[in-house]
């Protein structure tokens, strides 16, 4: 991206992950070089989450969530939760995730799934963080405990409760997610050949109400699936998305940007936050 473009947010990149062990630092400078200028990097446990907040910490433009991803809810107990309160102290927590359900690999019994949900989810209301959904073949008890959620949250949170991070639902679950206050996160499959469904999606669903990610390192992007995903990629995902709603790549950067910064407040930090 040139110097005149808009900067790009990955709202969701799992850089804490030993994929990245060898060459951290290199991954940052490609995301910098390739014009993105915010990372939400979400914890999936306990140590993860300490680590992120700790990368957070080291650069203005990396923020952090955490909490306790459904593979790992067999861990919660009082101390984690205890943890993650002392962690939220620091500005640079931005939300609490990655949280949510998953019913596909369910790792953890899905009754421990929901209930550490739930923990989390009344967690996010009490520090007034907006939250990271992980979904998998599990959207229907997902909303459930969204939308009963969402109808009691403090005034801070009204409007950005959160995201449907990689988002798989269907449009009329989606339109549902967005009118209880949450946005929308498209990631690398939206690039993918055989996704046309979920292109279909993207494109009718409100181009305010969706924010851009990478997951990295999984999903990786159209043209580079088969390699380990980074930040720097979230500009192929920017790419389609701006051909879907037929946008310049420097407004679907801008707006998809500006969207991560009404939900994420994460423009406090008085360095990288032009918009050229
Ligand atoms: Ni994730």
């Amino acid at each position: 991206m040139n110097a005149c473009s808009a900067f790009l947010a990955d709202t969701h990149c799992h850089l804490m992950l030993s994929d990245f062990d060898h060459d951290l630092p290199q991954v940052l400078a490609r995301a910098w070089e390739a014009g993105v200028n915010r990372l939400l990097v979400p914890g999936l446990d306990l140590d993860t989450s300490r680590s992120a907040v700790e990368l957070a910490e080291q650069h203005p433009q990396v923020f952090a969530a955490i909490g306790v991803h459904p593979h790992y809810a067999e861990t919660w107990n009082n101390v984690i939760e205890t943890e993650l309160r002392m962690l939220a102290r620091s500005p640079k927590v931005v939300a609490i995730g990655e949280i949510g359900l998953d019913y596909y690999r369910n790792l953890s019994p899905p009754e421990i799934q929901r209930a550490v949900f739930k923990a989390q989810l009344e967690l996010a209301a009490e520090l007034e963080r907006p939250v990271v959904i992980h979904n998998r073949q599990s959207i229907d008890d997902v909303m459930a405990h969204l939308l009963t959620w969402s109808m009691d949250l403090p005034q801070g949170l009204i409007g950005k409760v959160g995201v449907l991070h990689a988002n798989s639902a269907d449009l009329e679950t989606a339109n549902k997610a967005i009118a209880a206050g949450f946005y929308i996160g498209v990631a690398g499959p939206v690039t993918y050949h055989n996704a046309e469904t979920l292109r279909q999606i993207t494109t009718r669903l409100p181009i305010e109400r969706q924010i851009l990610e990478t997951d990295a390192p999984f999903l990786t992007p159209h043209p580079n699936r088969g390699q380990r995903n980074e930040p720097a990629y979230v500009r192929l995902v920017a790419e389609q998305f701006a051909t879907l709603h037929n946008i310049s790549l420097a407004d679907a950067a801008a707006k998809t940007s500006q969207n991560a910064t009404n939900l994420f407040n994460w423009n406090h930090e008085n360095e990288n936050n032009y918009i050229l």
